[in-house]
């Protein structure tokens, strides 16, 4: 069964440069998963809290590209915060986790590479729902 324990911080490569620094991401290489899509966060105001759903199937990284906000995982027994606040560090969250985000900083933009197309019936936004899901 996924747990918070198979969540990690994977870190990027980095090149700093005086003329400013660049950090990549390939699929497969530094995270375990092939990207089908790619979204991300802007504009979310103080005090907002996104994504509390769990993906049956499906897998992501995600990246703050700029400014700061935690993303909260919850396996239906254990709950762990991760704080993101550099850009070449990145959060691997396994598919059947719940997840949520919150304490975006102003100007914040998350990133988020998925390992599947945007699927309705692939979201849990039941937490008891979830449990059961969990067989929990
Ligand atoms: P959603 O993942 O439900 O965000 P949150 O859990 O933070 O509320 O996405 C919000 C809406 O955006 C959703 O109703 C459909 C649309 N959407 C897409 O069309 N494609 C996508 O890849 C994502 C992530 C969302």
């Amino acid at each position: 069964m996924t747990t918070i324990e198979n969540v990690n911080i994977i870190e990027l490569p980095k090149f700093t440069d005086p003329r400013g620094n660049l950090s990549f991401v390939e699929q497969l290489n530094h995270i375990p998963f092939e990207i089908k899509r790619t979204y991300w966060l802007y504009d979310v105001p103080g005090g907002e809290c996104r994504g509390g759903h769990a993906y049956k199937e499906n897998k992501e990284f995600i990246i703050a590209l700029s400014g700061s906000f935690d993303v909260i995982i919850e396996d239906g027994v254990n709950k762990k915060v991760f704080h993101l606040n550099r850009s070449y560090y990145g959060l691997f969250v396994p598919k059947g986790l719940w997840r949520e985000m919150d304490n975006f900083s102003t100007n914040s933009l998350a990133l988020i590479l998925s390992s599947t197309k945007y699927d309705v019936k692939d979201y849990i936004r039941d937490y008891n729902e979830y449990l059961v899901f969990k067989g929990l």
